[in-house]
C-alpha cells in the first residue's frame, strides 16, 4: 500500500475504522467518509463526529495522512465533492472500500417506505454512488474496489427484506463494475461477512430480535451469543472487525492482482450448505 491512497466509507467506527487503520499501517493515505449522524429509521446509535476523530487519530498514529469528511453516501453530489477534494489533497486514488451500511428489522409486510429507502439507499445506492465518484480517479492508474456486502448478500434471513435485497444487489453491481472496469485494470470484488462484533449487532433492537423470549431492555451480550452462534458453522457467535479487514487487505493488494468479480464470504461457514 506504500504510496497509495484508499477511500473508506463508514470509516468512523466498526469495520470501516479497522479497514482504514490497517490500510494506513500498510502505507496508504486515507480518505475517510462517514455520515456521523443518526438516520431516523435505524434502531441503534450510529457513529458520531468523535468516532471519526478517533479514526483520524489512529491513522495519523500510523504516520499516514488522512482527509476525513462527514458526508452521506446516499448523496451523490456530496460523495463526488468529498472524493474529488480528497484526491486533490492526497494526489491520487488506488483503493476503495465501500463499507457504509445500516439495517433495521421488520417483516416485509411491516417495512415502511422510509425503512426500505434508508437501508437500500445506504447499502446499495450508497455503494453505487461511492463507486461512481471514485471511478474517474481510479482510471488514472488502475486500482481495486471492495464492496462490502454480507452473508445476507448470498442467503436470506427473515425480518431483513430491505437489507437482504440491497446486499444481493451489491453482488450484481460488483459483477457489472468488474466487467466494465477490467480494461482499465480496476478490480472489483465483494466481501460477505457473517455477524461482526460492532455497534450494528450489539444493540437493544438486535438483541430483542434474537431473544424475543426475554424482557426488552434486559438482554445481555451473553444472552444472544447462542442464537448468533447458531448462524455459523464454526463455533463462534461473531467475528472481530479485523477478520473482515484481513480479506479486504488481501483483495486490494497486488497479491490478488488477478482476482476480480468474485464474492468472498468471510463467514465462519454461515453460507455453507
Ligand atoms: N456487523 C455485522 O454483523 C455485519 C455483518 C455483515 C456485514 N456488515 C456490513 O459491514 C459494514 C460495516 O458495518 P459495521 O458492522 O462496521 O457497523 P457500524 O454500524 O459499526 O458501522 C457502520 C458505519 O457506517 C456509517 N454509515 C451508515 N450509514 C451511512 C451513510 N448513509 N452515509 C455515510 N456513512 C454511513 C455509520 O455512521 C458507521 O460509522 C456495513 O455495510 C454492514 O452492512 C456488518
Amino acid at each position: 500500500m506504500e504510496g497509495k491512497v484508499a477511500l473508506v466509507t463508514g470509516a468512523a467506527r466498526g469495520q470501516g475504522r479497522s479497514h482504514a487503520v490497517r490500510l494506513a499501517e500498510e502505507g496508504a493515505d486515507v480518505i475517510a467518509v462517514d455520515r456521523c449522524g443518526q438516520i431516523g429509521t435505524v434502531p441503534y446509535p450510529m457513529a458520531t463526529p468523535d468516532d471519526l476523530a478517533e479514526t483520524v487519530r489512529q491513522v495519523e498514529a500510523a504516520d499516514r495522512r488522512i482527509v476525513a469528511a462527514q458526508a452521506d453516501v446516499r448523496d451523490g453530489a456530496a460523495m463526488k465533492q468529498v472524493v474529488d477534494d480528497g484526491v486533490a489533497r492526497l494526489g491520487r486514488l488506488d483503493v476503495v472500500v465501500a463499507n457504509a451500511g445500516v439495517t433495521s428489522y421488520a417483516r416485509a409486510e411491516d417495512l415502511s417506505d422510509e425503512m426500505w429507502d434508508d437501508v437500500v439507499g445506504t447499502c446499495l445506492s450508497g455503494v453505487f454512488r461511492t463507486a461512481r465518484a471514485a471511478i474517474p480517479h481510479l482510471k488514472a492508474d488502475g486500482g481495486a474496489m471492495v464492496l462490502i456486502s454480507s452473508t445476507e448478500g448470498l442467503t436470506a434471513n427473515q425480518h431483513m427484506a430491505h437489507y437482504t435485497a440491497a446486499k444481493h444487489g451489491v453482488v450484481g453491481l460488483t459483477k457489472v463494475l468488474a466487467l466494465e472496469l477490467a480494461p482499465h485494470r480496476i478490480r472489483v470484488t465483494s466481501v460477505h461477512p457473517t455477524s461482526v462484533d460492532t455497534g450494528m449487532i450489539h444493540n437493544e433492537a438486535t438483541y430483542e430480535l434474537f431473544r424475543p423470549d426475554l424482557a426488552p431492555g434486559e438482554i445481555s451480550r451473553d444472552d444472544v451469543a447462542g442464537p448468533f452462534q447458531g448462524l455459523n458453522a464454526l463455533p463462534v457467535p461473531w467475528m472481530d472487525p479485523v477478520d473482515t479487514t484481513e480479506a479486504v487487505a488481501w483483495l486490494v493488494s497486488d497479491a490478488a492482482r488477478y482476482v476480480t468479480g468474485i464474492q468472498l464470504p468471510v463467514d465462519a461457514g454461515a453460507t455453507t450448505t
